[in-house]
C-alpha cells in the first residue's frame, strides 16, 4: 500500500503572508503555515507537498501533473484566483481529486467581489475566516477521510 499523499496549493500573493495585510491574513508566514502542516502530516504518516505560485498557468500545470502522480487529497487556497479562475476550476475537475477550499479571511465579510468562488460548488468543503488554523482543520479532515477509506 502506498503512503497517502496530500498536496497543498497556495495561490498568488500568499508568499507574502506575515507582512501582507495582517489584519486580514494574520501574522503567520507561509513557511510557518507549511511547517505546521508538515508536522501534523508527519504524525499521521502522510506525504505532504506544498506548492505556491503567483501564476495561474503554473497552478494549472501542477494540478494537471497529478494525472500521472496521484494524490489522495488537495487543500487549496486559490487566493485571488478564487474569484476569477475557470481554468484552475477545470483543472481540478479534470483530475477529479477531492479538495478543500481554504481562505484565511472570511471572504463573505469582505468586498462583494470576494463573495463568489469558482471552486466552492465542486469542493468537498470550504473553510474561511479561521486564519492559519483553517489549513490545519482542513488537513485533519482530509486525513480522517483518507484513513476511513483505507
Ligand atoms: C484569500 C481571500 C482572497 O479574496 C484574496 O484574494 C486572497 C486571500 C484568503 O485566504 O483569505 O489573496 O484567499
Amino acid at each position: 500500500m502506498r503512503t497517502p499523499a496530500i498536496l497543498v496549493i497556495h495561490g498568488p500573493n500568499l508568499n507574502l503572508l506575515g507582512t501582507r495585510e495582517p489584519a486580514h491574513y494574520g501574522k503567520s508566514s507561509l513557511e510557518d503555515i507549511n511547517q505546521n502542516l508538515q508536522n501534523v502530516a508527519k504524525q499521521h504518516q502522510i506525504m505532504l507537498e506544498t506548492f505556491q505560485s503567483n501564476s495561474e498557468a503554473d497552478i494549472v500545470n501542477k494540478i494537471q501533473s497529478l494525472v500521472n502522480n496521484k494524490v489522495d487529497y488537495i487543500l487549496i487556497n486559490p487566493a485571488a484566483f478564487t474569484h476569477t479562475s475557470v481554468a484552475i476550476r477545470d483543472a481540478l475537475s479534470a483530475v477529479n481529486t477531492p479538495f478543500i477550499e481554504v481562505h484565511l479571511s472570511n471572504v463573505h465579510a469582505r468586498e462583494h467581489f470576494r463573495h463568489h468562488s469558482y471552486f466552492s460548488d465542486i469542493a468537498i468543503g470550504v473553510i474561511c475566516g479561521l486564519g492559519a488554523e483553517g489549513y490545519l482543520a482542513a488537513l485533519r479532515f482530509a486525513i480522517q477521510q483518507i484513513n476511513q477509506k483505507q
